[in-house]
């Protein structure tokens, strides 16, 4: 869709061209059709509001704002929700009941980019991604370094990001990993409930998490809760932010995908954007999103592109511990995919838990079915 600023913009430079170029075919030729693209978090949380994270960073895009501006205040509805379990406020914390934030920004005309890891204290890291971005010579921020920048920053800095709902699931979660310290007063001191694993795998805190999956306790996109979203201008202008509480129960300092350039989002703006959520680590080992981004460059579509990196992801996984009994990834990643001509694409490992992603264009908002590489699920 094509603003009355564009318009103008583009009517000067047609006026100042030589006549043989004057065809309204130039016109047409300069604009893309806004289209701002979310995994499903972009869709299901307003904050209490009327818009969602696609809505907003599309009406604002619409109405000239900078795409990176518009995607981040966007992706503040899902990180200032508090029912929202998996990014910002109220997110499930890390193994010692803290919330830990990790998110990056990449401004595709600006070439430039920021990020934190690890930041505590702050509701909406995706604003202090930004900040880094605009303020320092850096490009990632970690720890506590990180929160004294916000802090610097002006930002607002919280002694606790937990909700009353995310400490009960944090509780509940310390129950079935330690249930000699962490006991259930309503359980008449018995620590594990009735569904916990009665075996615990070499990995007790991660079974213990997916068994509260399986309970209904956690949503499935809660347990990886991210939001990836990257939206094109009628410019051709392109962005991308992630920002995410990461794994549910990690390891105090664990850092996933969301912050790493080229691992939770890329942005290249002669080419596309890509943007993910699910297993970090497999982010990480495979630098997924850059991978994408660079499979359009040499040509793919967008589907093609990240369905190139849900093969290098799946070909690389070979550790027994992370296969299920037909040989397949035991954990879901889905991309989330945009290319320079405003075409896209949803992709996942498996079309299960969360199956579709969230896409705003001068249609409107809607939900469209993620592609899977494989059929089944990670549980199989
Ligand atoms: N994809 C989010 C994380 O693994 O931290």
């Amino acid at each position: 869709m094509m603003t009355r600023r564009d318009f103008v913009k583009s009517a000067a430079l047609l006026a100042a061209a030589p006549s043989a170029a004057r065809s309204p075919e130039i016109l047409i030729q300069r604009t893309v059709r806004p289209v701002v693209i979310s995994d499903y978090s972009g869709w299901e949380f307003t904050n209490g509001g009327t818009e969602n994270a696609v809505s907003r960073a599309f009406r604002l895009i619409t109405e000239g704002k900078d795409v990176l501006d518009a995607l981040v205040a966007g992706v503040n509805i899902p990180e200032n929700d508090p029912l929202e379990t998996g990014i910002g406020y109220g997110a499930l914390p890390n193994a010692d009941g803290v919330v830990q934030l990790d998110a990056s920004c990449m401004h595709g005309p600006k070439k430039r980019a920021g990020a934190v890891a690890c930041i505590e204290g702050v509701r909406t890291p995706s604003l202090v991604a930004r900040a880094v971005m605009e303020n320092t010579d850096h490009h990632l921020l970690a720890g506590q370094g990180a929160t004294a920048f916000a802090r610097a920053m002006g930002f607002k800095i919280e002694d606790d990001l937990n909700t009353p709902n995310s400490r009960r699931l944090w509780l509940e979660w310390k129950r079935r990993v330690d249930p000699e310290h962490y006991l259930d007063p309503k359980r008449n001191g018995r620590g594990r409930s009735r569904t916990a694993p009665a075996v615990l795998r070499e990995d007790p805190g991660y079974d213990a998490g997916r068994s509260m999956v399986r309970d209904g306790l956690i949503r499935e996109g809660s347990f990886w809760g991210t939001i990836n979203c990257d939206g094109i201008g009628p410019n051709g202008n392109i962005c991308g932010v992630t920002t995410t509480s990461g794994l549910a129960w990690k390891i105090p300092g664990r850092t996933g995908d969301s912050p790493i350039l080229g691992a939770g989002l890329y942005v290249d703006n002669e080419v596309g954007a890509a943007g993910s959520t699910g297993r970090g680590e497999a982010n990480l080992y495979n630098l997924s999103s850059f991978l994408v981004v660079e499979s359009m460059r040499r040509g793919m579509s967008p589907k093609d592109a990240g369905m190139e990196a849900l093969k290098r992801i799946k070909a690389n996984t070979i550790e027994k511990r992370l296969l299920n009994s037909k040989g397949n990834p035991t954990f879901n990643v889905r991309f989330f995919v945009l290319n320079k001509r405003g075409e896209y694409a949803g992709l996942a490992m498996y079309h299960s838990g969360e199956a579709k992603y969230a896409v705003c264009t001068e249609n409107g908002a809607q939900t469209l079915e993620l592609e899977p590489l494989l059929a089944g699920t990670p549980e199989d």
